[in-house]
């Protein structure tokens, strides 16, 4: 089946085969056609070009685009959407003036979630995060990365990871799947104990069935020190998975350190660093990437992305959606954040929420541009969007006009 969608006022998000992330003054380019068409073959982007060259002939089916603006779908490098019930209830606390640290230490958060996810069936588990999943991808997004972490026992960290697997199997937007064991200490344990069963008994349980391409550590003061992270991200290395790490969100703690040191494919949130964690990621494969959405509704500091962008650094974004620190997986929302409260440009974010953000979970040799040979992955705006700054500063006013996955319109 080839599909043409033509006329398209914006062609937006062109990058060349092999560019596998953006980094420095590049992250201000897009690649851009005016007046352009696209053709689809079967689930990959064959072509595309300017409206002059129009190959009218030869598609199965045509989309006009009615002057809209034609990108790929958001990417979304950091989320836990695998979750039980919710924590309004820690909403109300926060808002009488608890931190997002006061409420954990209390027995709250991540654990608050443990407890709601111990009492939920797989299948329950299942039908709840896939309307997080299907609101996700209504939104925009086409690929997205899912952590466990909220299981905190081998059985039940192991029901979330097949949770996330049956999720891959059923959704056409690209999946990668997180053990995070190290999320929390559970209760009544103590935390040299509970490192290592995450090491010895959760780590090769979760490699023999396979359900894990990446491992994370919760890497913060009152979680889990720099030396716990390396023990528990060496047991992962040994079976196979790649660093993702969530490091610096409440502190400056080491965490960007120990990523690094094992060639993380990303290091996440970096709400506070210094110019040492910038020199720390310089030349290496690590995506810095932030969280916003987060900042926003813990009241953090949204970090200094500008730093690490004038220091010839890439940053990717993305929306952690998760029930305790950021309750939304709305990329566009992510993208006006970086904007308006990090003072990143429009060229910026665009490229922060695509090309790197699919980087950082391992998956821009597929998707994240429009680049010939990627999966038509794709995001036709309403018309009224026109420009790459209309998408973040238009923030609310509805973006969707048709969503392609793999070729295929999306109906969600
Ligand atoms: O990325 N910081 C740790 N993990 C999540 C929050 C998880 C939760 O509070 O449920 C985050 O912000
Ligand atoms: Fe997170």
């Amino acid at each position: 089946m080839k599909t043409l969608i033509k006329n398209i006022g914006l062609l937006a998000g062109i990058v060349p085969e092999g560019v596998l992330r953006k980094e420095g003054t590049h992250m201000d380019e897009v690649g851009c056609i005016e007046n352009a068409w696209l053709l689809v073959d079967g689930e990959i982007i064959s072509g595309f070009g300017p409206a002059v060259g129009s190959p009218l002939t030869g598609a199965d089916r045509t989309i006009d685009a009615e002057g809209a603006i034609v990108m790929p779908s958001f990417c979304d490098s950091h989320t836990h959407i695998v979750y039980a019930g919710s924590r309004e209830g820690e909403f109300e606390d926060k808002i009488r003036g608890l931190s997002y640290a006061q409420i954990a230490a209390r027995g709250g958060g991540i654990l608050n979630s443990a407890d709601r996810l111990h009492e939920t069936s797989e299948d329950e588990l299942y039908e709840q995060s896939m309307s997080r999943v299907r609101e996700m991808m209504a939104m925009g997004t086409g690929a997205m990365e899912i952590k466990s972490g909220y299981g905190l026992s081998t059985e039940d960290e192991l029901k979330m990871l097949r949770v996330i697997r049956r999720i891959r199997e059923s959704v056409a937007a690209a999946v990668r799947s997180t053990f995070l064991g190290a999320h929390a200490v559970p209760r009544d344990t103590d935390k040299e104990t509970y490192v290592q069963l995450v090491c010895n008994e959760m780590v090769p349980r979760v490699a023999g069935e396979n359900l894990a391409d990446f491992i994370d550590v919760f890497c913060e003061e009152g979680f889990f020190s720099v030396r716990d992270t390396d023990r528990i991200l060496s047991a992962g290395e040994k079976y196979g998975m790649k660093v993702k790490l969530h490091a610096n969100q409440l502190s400056c703690s080491g965490g960007v350190q120990v990523a690094v040191k094992h060639g993380a494919l990303s290091a996440d949130h970096l709400e506070r660093t210094t110019e040492a964690e910038i020199n720390c990621l310089r030349g290496t494969a690590t995506m810095p990437t932030m969280l916003p959405g987060s900042s926003f509704f813990l009241r953090e500091p949204y970090g200094n992305a500008k730093g690490f962008i004038d220091a010839g650094l890439g940053i990717a974004l993305a929306s952690d959606y998760n029930p305790g620190s950021s309750p939304s997986g709305d990329m566009r929302f992510v993208m006006a954040l970086g904007c308006i409260r990090m003072r990143l440009t429009p060229a910026q974010v665009f490229n922060a929420v695509t090309l790197n953000s699919a980087y950082a979970m391992g998956v821009s040799d597929i998707c994240g541009s429009i680049t010939p040979g990627k999966k038509a992955n794709l995001i036709i705006t309403k018309p009224s969007f026109r420009s790459i700054a209309s998408i973040p500063y238009l923030h609310h006013t509805p973006f969707i006009g048709q969503i392609l996955i793999n070729g295929e319109y999306s109906y969600l």
